[in-house]
């Protein structure tokens, strides 16, 4: 079984993954890092010296690649990789797809903590930076909610997250777990 994990920058997706893949024992794989390793660059590297066409593009050709390659494994993809190309139509054929859900609020007290690793957002200024997850959150919701599941992480512990998306799965299929 591949599950993704999908959400908004500062959902949680990467730290789910690490704790669901541990829970369930499944390889853990990250989009951005597996984007980072292939071309020696940092993502905000990848985004100053060869642009965001280029990353979008690899982070569509290794989404493709690691669909085609792994049969089991929890993936955790980059915010913006549902809304390009046909990237969630690819991701829903391919795995179990959860949308971590996470109000306004939530992401910017966690975007505030981590905003230099963030090149959409390392240029604008704190204030700023509600209104921005706003306007960006809904442009890209009609792609988040095509996800299978969704799971909503506002104040909930890691652990809790993790036992609802096990939940879900289990309803839909009690086979996948027996
Ligand atoms: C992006 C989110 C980032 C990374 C890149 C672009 C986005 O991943 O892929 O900076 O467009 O939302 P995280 O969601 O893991 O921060």
């Amino acid at each position: 079984m591949i599950i993704i994990l999908i959400g908004y920058m500062g959902s949680g997706k990467s730290h789910i993954a690490k704790v669901l893949s541990k829970k369930l024992g499944l390889k853990l794989i990250d989009l951005d890092k597996e984007i980072s390793r292939k071309n020696k660059m940092t993502i905000t590297e990848i985004f100053q010296n060869k642009g965001e066409i280029f990353f979008r593009r690899e982070e569509k050709n290794m989404l493709e690649e690691i669909l085609a390659r792994e049969v089991s494994c929890i993936l955790s993809v980059g915010g913006g990789t549902p809304t390009y190309y046909n990237n969630m139509e690819i991701i829903n054929q391919n795995s179990e797809s959860f949308y971590l859900q996470a109000n306004v609020a939530t992401l910017t007290q966690r975007l505030l903590m981590q905003k230099a690793k963030r090149p959409l957002i390392a240029h604008i200024e704190d204030e700023k930076i509600p209104e921005f997850i706003a306007k960006h959150l809904f442009e890209r919701n009609p792609f988040y909610a095509r996800a299978k599941y969704v799971v909503n992480t506002d104040q909930k512990d890691p652990q809790v997250i993790v036992g609802e998306i096990i939940e879900q799965l289990q309803s839909s299929s009690p086979s996948s777990f027996s």
